[in-house]
Order: C-alpha cells, then sequence, then structure tokens
C-alpha cells in the first residue's frame, strides 16, 4: 500500500497509483540533493518569520544535513512505496525529528519545490558543461595556434573554393563556442531565479520571505509573480536545453567535418589506430566512429528544445501533472552532454593535420581568385581579371604557386585567436560561480 502525503484515510487504485507515478521515483533520484537545499533554506526562511521554532529548525537542519550526505554520496533511496523525492524527504523528516518534520510543509507546495529543486541541479550540470566549454575552448585556440601555417582547401558546395588553413579550421570552432557560451549565459539567467514560496502558483497568507530563500540558495533574485513561477516550468528548460543545443550542433559539425576529412578521399586528418574502430567483415578498416557517435548523440540533443516545447505547448496556466514528464527526457540530458565534452576534449588533440594538401595539382583551382586580385592591383577592372582567369581554368592553362597573403581580420593569415579568447572571457566572468559556491557552502555547513 502506498504513503502518500496526501492520504485521507482511503487507498487510491493500485494501477493510478502506478501510472501516475510513473518513472518519478528514477527521476527524482536526480533532485535529491538539490530538494533537501530547497528544504534547509525553507525550514531556515520559516524559522526566521515565526512559523518554526528554533529548536524545531535546529533538529530539521541537522536531519537534512545527514540527508544531503547521503543524496551526494548516492545513498538516497525513493522506497517503492513512497511517490516521490518530497515525499521521501518529509517521511524522512518525520520519523527522525517527529513534529518538525510534519512542519516543514508549511507555505509551501510540491509545485514549487520540484521547480526550485530543478533549477538547482540544472545551475549545478550547467556549471560543470561550461568549465568544459572554457577547456574545449582554449584546446580549440591552442592547436588554432599550432596550425595556423598548415594550409587546406575551403569548400562551398563541398567543391575546392579558396585556401584555408587548419588554423582557420579549428579557430572556427572556437569562435563558435564563444557563442554558445553566449546562448549558455542567458538560460543561466533565466534558470538562476528562486520560484520557492509561489507554493502551488499562488503563494500563501503567510508573510514568508522569499528574498532570505533566494539569497541561501544563491539565486539571483526571486522570480516574482507566483502564477509565473509555475509558468517557467518547462520554460526554463526549454531555455536551458535550447542553449544545449546550440553547443550541440557545435560539436556535431566539428564531428561530421572529422568524419569527411577522415575518408581516403580526403586524407586531411588521421586518428592513431587505437582511437579508429574495425569491421567484423573488411580488414582494413580503420573507421571514424568516434566522430560518428559524437554527431549522432549531439544530433539528439538538439532535439530536446522541440520535446520540451511539444509538452507545454498548449497548457493554459496554472500547475498539470504533464509537467512531471519534462524530467525524463530532460534531466538526463546533462549527463550526455558532459559525456560529449569530455570526449570532444579527449580526442581533439589527437588529431593529426596533414601537411602539404595544397601541393596536390587538383587543388591548383582554389588559387583563381589569387590570380586575380593580382591582376586586380595591377589595375585591371574585377570583371575582366574574373573573365581572363576563367578561361585560363577552362583552357588548362591555369597554374599558380605563389605565396600567400592574406592580412585583414579573420582571414588565414590573420586569425584573430586573442581577440576570440578576449571574447570569450568577458561572457564566462558574467556566470559569476563564485557567489553560488559561497551560499551553498554557507547553507549546508
Ligand atoms: N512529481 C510531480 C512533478 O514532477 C511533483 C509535483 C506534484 N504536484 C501535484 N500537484 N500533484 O510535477
Amino acid at each position: 500500500m502506498a504513503k502518500k502525503l496526501w492520504d485521507k484515510g482511503f487507498d487510491t487504485n493500485e494501477f493510478v497509483t502506478k501510472f501516475t507515478v510513473g518513472k518519478d521515483r528514477e527521476m527524482d533520484l536526480y533532485l535529491a540533493e538539490y530538494d533537501v537545499l530547497g528544504c534547509m533554506a525553507h525550514a531556515n526562511m520559516l524559522a526566521k518569520v515565526g512559523l518554526l521554532s528554533v529548536a524545531d529548525n535546529t533538529a530539521l537542519q541537522g536531519e537534512l544535513k545527514n540527508l544531503y550526505k547521503k543524496a551526494q554520496d548516492g545513498q538516497f533511496v525513493i522506497n517503492d512505496d513512497v511517490e516521490d523525492v518530497h515525499s521521501q524527504i518529509e517521511f524522512e523528516l518525520t520519523a527522525a525529528c517527529g513534529d518538525p518534520g510534519k512542519k516543514i510543509h508549511t507555505a509551501r507546495s510540491r509545485n514549487d519545490q520540484v521547480v526550485t529543486a530543478v533549477r538547482l541541479f540544472t545551475r549545478a550540470k550547467l556549471q560543470a558543461i561550461i568549465e568544459s566549454v572554457k577547456s574545449l575552448f582554449d584546446t580549440y585556440i591552442e592547436l588554432s595556434n599550432k596550425y595556423k601555417d598548415v594550409l587546406m582547401p575551403g569548400y562551398t558546395h563541398l567543391q575546392i573554393a579558396m585556401p584555408s588553413s587548419f588554423g582557420m579550421w579549428f579557430g572556427a570552432y572556437a569562435e563558435s563556442l564563444s557563442d554558445d557560451l553566449w546562448a549558455l549565459l542567458s538560460a543561466w539567467k533565466i534558470n538562476n531565479r528562486n520560484p520557492l514560496g509561489s507554493a502551488a502558483g499562488y503563494g500563501s497568507s503567510f508573510p514568508i520571505d522569499r528574498q532570505m530563500t533566494s539569497d541561501q540558495l544563491g539565486f539571483d533574485s526571486p522570480d516574482y509573480n507566483s502564477v509565473y513561477c509555475q509558468m517557467t516550468r518547462g520554460k526554463a528548460e526549454t531555455a536551458v536545453a535550447t542553449a544545449l543545443a546550440q553547443l550541440s550542433q557545435t560539436l556535431a559539425k566539428f564531428a561530421a567535418d572529422c568524419c569527411l576529412f577522415m575518408s581516403q578521399n580526403f586524407k586531411f586528418i588521421s586518428l592513431p589506430k587505437e582511437y579508429t574502430t574495425g569491421s567484423s567483415i573488411m580488414p582494413h578498416k580503420a573507421n571514424p566512429d568516434v566522430f560518428e557517435l559524437m554527431r549522432g548523440y549531439c544530433n539528439k540533443i538538439s532535439v530536446l528544445p522541440f520535446e520540451l516545447n511539444r509538452i507545454t505547448g498548449n497548457l493554459t496556466s496554472g500547475y498539470f501533472r504533464d509537467l512531471q514528464l519534462l524530467k525524463e527526457s530532460y534531466l538526463p540530458v546533462f549527463e550526455r552532454m558532459q559525456m560529449c565534452l569530455d570526449f570532444m576534449e579527449f580526442i581533439l588533440p589527437k588529431i593529426k593535420p596533414a601537411d602539404d594538401i595544397l601541393k596536390n595539382e587538383m587543388y591548383q583551382p582554389i588559387f583563381t581568385v589569387e590570380a586575380l586580385n593580382e591582376m586586380v592591383v595591377a589595375g585591371v577592372p574585377f570583371r575582366d581579371c574574373y573573365k581572363e582567369v576563367g578561361h585560363q581554368v577552362m583552357e588548362g592553362k591555369f597554374h599558380w604557386d605563389k605565396p600567400l597573403n592574406h592580412t585583414h581580420i579573420g582571414s588565414i593569415g590573420n586569425l584573430c585567436n586573442d581577440k576570440i579568447s578576449a571574447y570569450f572571457q568577458s561572457t564566462y566572468k558574467l556566470f559569476k560561480f563564485e557567489k553560488i559556491a559561497d551560499a551553498i557552502e554557507k547553507l549546508t555547513k
């Protein structure tokens, strides 16, 4: 028989319980540590406004610390007969402290509890992701500087186009990450506001102190309007998922480049053989499965905003049980994203660019614009030069072997990696991770 916070002396049908609880016992384990943090701040606040005695709060904080440690160590359990993490925590507090445990739910609802826990969970996981993006960014910049003079073909329509370099290629992905960081910052800001105290979505008649819980949990401010607090469920997740989708697309595009460039028809890059995978039938194979899976995982992540949007899109304001389902695809995505970032960081320095690619005759047409530009400098109008070089190519007479001299901002001779790094750093500073670490340290010590 299931134990319920909302028990009123009769049993709910077993099948109804099974259907409504769904995957919550599994999903809520992601949230345990963070729901405990929310409880700590809430109990402190209840004590401050006189809804809980100092002694009651002391008892609760002691047990909450035990639960926090358990959750951090992966030892927190949601019993089979308990609906969710919020119920489990209240039952544990009641078992350990008696009446104070039965008082903690004063002036709150599981509706604001779960939104708060998801926010705190998101913040912790997002911080780890952002730190990884930062180190991946540094690696791309390093590789860009290292290979700045190694030329490669640039393509449009996948047809050879203009000279490029490995410095340009790696550096492009560094700059892409710096725009992704902006998207992550926007998501971070939306996420880092406090819905706790909105209760079921309409506040309460108690004079609770929502600024206090915001400060204790390291949020930038409360999400003020209690109705809006509930409206953010799914909206904040979608903002975060959209930023992750953007980041994923950067990694997926790089992975797709690698798959192509490792092909025997290109041979622009290679991996040492221990990082390639084989075939069960073809003995010669050394496949780039690592980049194919990187692309696949990341493409999968990029679909998440659509799924979240479909769950919340046609709901009216106020809580609905549909919202519970957001957790199933949202909470696990952080592990996936983190794994992709960790693996990219691991494999990136193993990539070996080929030298002298452009020496191959087949790439001669890549230099047509160089030849044309030289004539422009000599005073011939651009369109006339264009026609002249075009005819040389058609008649098989085009040849070019002079050194390149590209100097403008963002060209192969002037990558501006220092500017790109400054841009990344200026965004990174705006996250203010220290402030959050301080708040959580104070709350849990
Ligand atoms: N498991 C629920 C969820 O994730 C918790 C909130 C339950 N609230 C309610 N009104 N039934 O949404």
